[in-house]
């Protein structure tokens, strides 16, 4: 399969994050194409393209405009609209939509004044994540040239639809992400998950209808409206469509974006990407960041979209394929990811709460070589007890790797306690002499 670029086809141009640039590539048509269909019609050409979430859950994005009261404004249908775009992005290998933001900010803010068009809206909130200040910088500045350009602000070009766009900066949590919590903050409350019924199309941001989507997914809605629903689906598969970016990174030889249709392979992509650093093999790999069940070589050829990557027993996720070679300890990685896991657990809910919290302690000992037979059976129960019982996909997300490291490397997590520590070790030949001469 070749690879498709169409978000990054000019990333490496000079200055591609200018308004300048982008309306060179032709940028700002799709908008000027939305303006002269009906708001339903814009949603009924995303609907038809079938373009999928890509913040994880691959939901149809039309299909969720869709769930908005699609009455004129004024007409039974009295609270404001609003577009949030999820721009959190903090799962540990997932890192799209920051270079998406940094290399081409307008593609994005095109894309949200034709959703917040399409969806009635009149006011569309950035989410961003505090820590990363250049985007941030980025994306007010794109905002601003919109605004000079007569893009954003009343009467866009000439159409009557007024939409004003605020670039709001997290503060770094992880459960920011999740669209609830993320509509508590941006309200100024804590960020925690938000119990559902009432949907955010139904009572979102200050309990009006909204929606919540992505970077990714909302910037390529612009080269939908301009290019059509027929260019869109002759990109990947029949339930999955399109285009979209899978992030490599870990031990390949040229980690970064590449730009692809959905359904392409691993093997495939790292053909693009020089392939396993030089004289070592694939060990595992994550489909889609570190929430989604890790796979082996046995998954070089699974079609990447949502569902080949199901079939498999992972999730597509957010296409952040991090990979690993044969040098990596795997009881090692899956503990880096649950310190993360325990340490954004919001604590609302038990099972994450506390669950999340015991699984580092006995991956600890596990990894230190300390731990028994008895602890596997305590891993995969506590995880059973968080998996399906948590208030949020955080703590489904938490015990994903931890399940699937145990299912396919097993005897890894043995090797560990009865050797006495970590077999990946450099250092571990040489303390065990020292103790042996003691
Ligand atoms: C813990 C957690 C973190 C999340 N982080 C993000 C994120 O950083 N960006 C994102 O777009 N979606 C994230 N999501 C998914 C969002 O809740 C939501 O499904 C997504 O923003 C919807 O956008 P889409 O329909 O365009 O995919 C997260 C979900 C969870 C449970
Ligand atoms: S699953 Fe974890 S992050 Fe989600 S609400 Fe419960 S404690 Fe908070």
């Amino acid at each position: 399969m070749q690879l498709t670029p169409v978000l990054s086809r000019y990333w490496d141009e000079p200055r591609s994050w200018t308004l300048e640039t982008y309306v060179r590539h032709e940028g700002y048509q799709g908008l000027r194409t939305a303006l002269t269909l009906a708001p339903d019609d814009v949603i009924q050409t995303v609907k038809d393209a079938g373009l999928r979430g890509r913040g994880g859950a691959g939901f149809p994005t039309g299909l969720k405009w869709s769930f908005i009261p699609q009455g004129q404004d004024g007409q039974g249908d009295t609270k404001p609209h609003y577009l949030v775009v999820n721009a959190d992005e903090s799962e540990p290998g997932t890192c799209k939509d920051m270079p998406l933001m940094m290399a081409t900010p307008h593609a994005l803010v095109e894309g949200i004044i034709i959703a917040s068009y399409a969806i009635r809206a009149h006011r569309a909130y950035i989410y961003v994540r505090g820590e990363v200040v250049p985007v941030l910088r980025r994306l007010q500045t794109a905002v601003e040239e919109a605004y000079e350009a007569g893009y954003l602000g009343k009467d866009i070009l000439g159409s009557g639809f007024d939409l004003d766009v605020v670039v709001h900066a997290g503060a770094g949590a992880y459960i920011c992400g999740e669209e609830t919590a993320l509509l508590d903050s941006l309200e100024g409350r804590r960020g925690q998950p938000r119990l559902r019924p009432p949907f955010p199309a139904v009572e979102g941001l200050y309990a009006s209808p909204t929606v919540v989507n992505n970077v990714e997914s909302i910037a390529s809605v612009p080269s939908i409206m301009l290019n059509g629903i027929d260019w869109f689906r002759s990109m990947g598969s029949e339930k999955s469509p399109g285009f979209t970016l899978y992030s490599l990174s870990g031990h390949v030889r040229k980690p970064g974006q590449y730009e692809a249709p959905l359904g392409i392979t691993l093997r495939e992509l790292l053909g693009y990407a020089g392939g396993v650093r030089i004289g070592h093999q694939l060990k595992f790999w994550t489909p889609g960041g570190s929430s989604t069940p890790i796979l082996t070589d046995q998954h070089l050829d699974i079609p990447l979209d949502y569902e080949g990557v199901s079939a498999a027993g992972s999730m597509l996720g957010t296409k952040a394929l991090q990979i690993f070679d044969e040098t990596t300890c795997v009881v090692r990685a899956v503990l880096g990811w649950s310190e993360f896991y325990a340490h954004e657990s919001c604590g609302k809910c038990t099972p994450c709460r506390e669950g999340t919290y015991w699984l580092v302690q006995i991956l600890r000992r596990l990894e230190s070589g300390r731990g028994t037979d008895a602890d596997l059976d305590k891993l995969l129960d506590i995880s059973d007890n968080i998996f399906g019982r948590a208030f949020c996909a955080l703590g489904d997300g938490a015990v994903s790797p931890i399940v699937s490291s145990i299912q396919y490397f097993r005897d890894e997590y043995l090797e560990h306690f009865r050797s006495g520590g970590c077999p990946f070790d450099p250092h571990r030949s040489t303390l065990m002499a020292g103790v042996q001469q003691i």
